[in-house]
């Protein structure tokens, strides 16, 4: 018998073939068509691809192995990562994003595009992926007014990153239909217009970066609700005071930036009572009276012609 199994080529072939039928299904699955669909369209949708990002999507092998791409369990792809290398002069991706990638792959719920310099506009189908969770295209050239005309479907969308872009126009009211929301990244675009008020349907939001635009109004009196840790509207073209109910922040708030607008008026008392805060800057603005009791250093409170009192140069009487 042992004789029998030392390998004659028959048995060697035979075994192989039984091999095969056995491992078959997991050596040639392949991912769900309509997610190979979507990502071919994508692709289609680039037209220079220097450093190869895309170079394993190739038609007709399991798109669930492809770079930058993660299917979790089974054949649907849920995860998208591609980010740029910012060291490498040739990592970047010419071309826009297909609209048909959001309508074929579903199941996408993690989008990362970050250092890419991909253009044109961000398609609204993207907004109504039903297990959307992370959806951040950072450090693109994205452009356009935002549109999110769609009533949302996914009820755990955590994270919405859009930070540098050139995105023009008004910030939808639109957003705040993503309750759940835990960070809003919409800083270093060209979003005019106001601080939307329905924001403060954003209960559980930690983050609200907003910096680097060209908002204008005044800072919306919204905050009752909200219980933000950092928040960030510096750069842009704000005015009027701190509204009165930025007071209900003070339990959480940890960061606040506010310099570079046109922000009036006193900074409020209540100040004293943000325990928590490590980061204060209400730099280059026209605030004016008496700064009351700070921790905070002269660069948080400078470029404000009518402000006093320590840490700037005493009022005067
Ligand atoms: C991407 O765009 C930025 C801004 O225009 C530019 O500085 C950078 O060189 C571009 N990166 C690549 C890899 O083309
Ligand atoms: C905020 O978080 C709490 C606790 O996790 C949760 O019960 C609630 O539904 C959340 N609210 C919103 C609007 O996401």
């Amino acid at each position: 018998m042992a004789l029998a199994f030392t390998s004659t080529p028959h048995h060697l072939a035979l075994l192989l073939v039984l091999l095969l039928t056995v491992l078959s299904p997991l050596c040639f699955a392949k991912c769900h068509v309509d997610d190979e669909a979507g990502l071919l369209a994508f692709k289609s949708g680039i037209t220079r691809d220097p450093s190869g990002m895309l170079s394993s999507w190739i038609p007709g092998t399991d798109c669930c192995s492809w770079s930058g791409l993660t299917c979790i369990s089974n054949d649907r792809v849920t995860d998208l990562f591609l980010s740029g290398d910012t060291t490498n002069p040739n990592s970047f991706l010419t071309g826009t994003i297909s609209p048909s990638l959001f309508i074929k792959a579903r199941q996408l719920s993690r989008i990362f595009i970050e250092n890419t310099n991909i253009t044109g506009t961000l398609p609204k189908d993207i907004f109504n992926l039903p297990r959307l969770q992370f959806l951040t295209i950072r450090n693109n050239k994205l452009s356009g007014p935002l549109r999110i005309d769609i009533s949302p479907k996914s009820d755990r969308f955590q994270s919405l990153e859009l930070d540098g872009n050139q995105f023009t126009g008004s910030i939808p009211n639109s957003i705040s239909q993503f309750t759940h929301l835990l960070g809003l990244y919409l800083n270093d675009n060209k979003f005019s217009g106001g601080i939307p008020y329905s924001f403060r349907q954003f209960r559980n939001m930690t983050y609200l970066r907003l910096q680097n635009n060209q908002l204008s109004g005044g800072i919306p009196n919204f905050f009752k609700s909200l219980v933000l840790r950092d928040f960030d509207i510096s750069y842009n073209k704000l005015s009027g005071g701190i509204p009165p109910s930025f007071s209900f922040l003070a339990p959480e708030l940890q960061f606040f930036r506010a310099s570079h607008n046109a922000l009036t008026g006193r900074i409020p008392d209540y100040l004293r009572n943000f325990q928590t805060l490590d980061e204060l800057d209400l730099s280059y603005n026209r605030l004016s009276g008496p700064i009351p009791t700070t921790k905070f250093p002269v660069e948080s409170f400078i470029g404000n012609d009518r402000l006093c009192g320590f840490p700037l140069p005493p009022c005067k009487k």
